[in-house]
């Protein structure tokens, strides 16, 4: 595989939880390149729809808004969100929205849109660090390094509760299944398999640090 200088482009893919975003970070840190969580596009969508009160159930009208949505995500130590024009960073991370953000998901004229966005995102920056679902199958498929993270349900959930300062780790495990089987065992547009793309790592982050993973993935390149 290529040497760390060279890596450009970077897709990083698995469930809630597994640690993508604290990866996608120390490795564009680490890498110099800039970074983009698909997965905040997707939430901003849903956001938008709650807010304005689109009916999720009409794929036309939730297409329409994805199209007409303007989404600016700024990275940085903590990444904002507006969404035209609104502050979002908090409002997207909502059980609210971990709720429908799926449905949102499986919108095939959605991904569409943002799947092109996410493209062009790419284009301008030359490549870069991003983390989502399809991304090592559909949004980059060239990419120069593909990692599929995952880890333990219990884990990923105990992570995800962390972050919410929630105490409840046993609902929130069941809502992380109930959404990662949404999202990758749906009828209607179900995302090719990640883990399965040409070239790509898999690593589990189960009891490592994120440190531990970052050399992990860096002992690839
Ligand atoms: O990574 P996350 O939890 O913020 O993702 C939010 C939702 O968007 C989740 O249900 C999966 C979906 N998603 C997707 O389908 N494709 C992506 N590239 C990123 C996220």
């Amino acid at each position: 595989m290529s040497s760390e200088g060279a890596v450009r482009s970077v897709a990083i893919d698995g469930p809630a939880g597994a640690g993508k975003s604290t990866l996608a970070r120390a490795l564009a840190d680490h890498l110099g390149l800039d970074r983009l969580d698909t997965g905040a596009m997707y939430r901003s969508v849903a956001w938008s729809a709650l807010r304005r009160g689109v009916d999720l159930a009409h794929d036309d009208e939730v297409a329409a808004l994805a199209r007409g949505l303007t989404i600016e995500i700024t990275a940085g130590a903590a990444d904002t969100v507006t969404v035209d024009g609104v502050d979002a960073t908090a409002a997207i991370r909502t059980p609210a929205v971990d709720a429908c953000v799926s449905l949102v998901a499986a919108n095939p004229a959605v991904r569409a849109e943002l799947v092109a966005r996410q493209r062009a995102w790419v284009a301008a920056h030359g490549g870069g660090v991003v983390e989502g679902r399809d991304i090592g199958t559909v949004v980059m498929p060239d990419a120069q390094l593909k990692v599929y993270l995952t880890a333990s349900s219990d884990v990923r959930a105990g992570r995800r509760a962390a972050e919410r300062g929630d105490d409840g780790v046993s609902e929130v495990a069941a809502a992380l299944d109930r959404r990662d089987s949404l999202d990758s065992s749906r009828p209607v547009s179900p995302l090719p398999d990640p883990a399965a793309a040409p070239g790509v790592i898999v690593v589990d982050s189960t009891g490592k640090s994120a440190d531990e993973v970052l050399k992990e993935v860096l002992s690839w390149l």
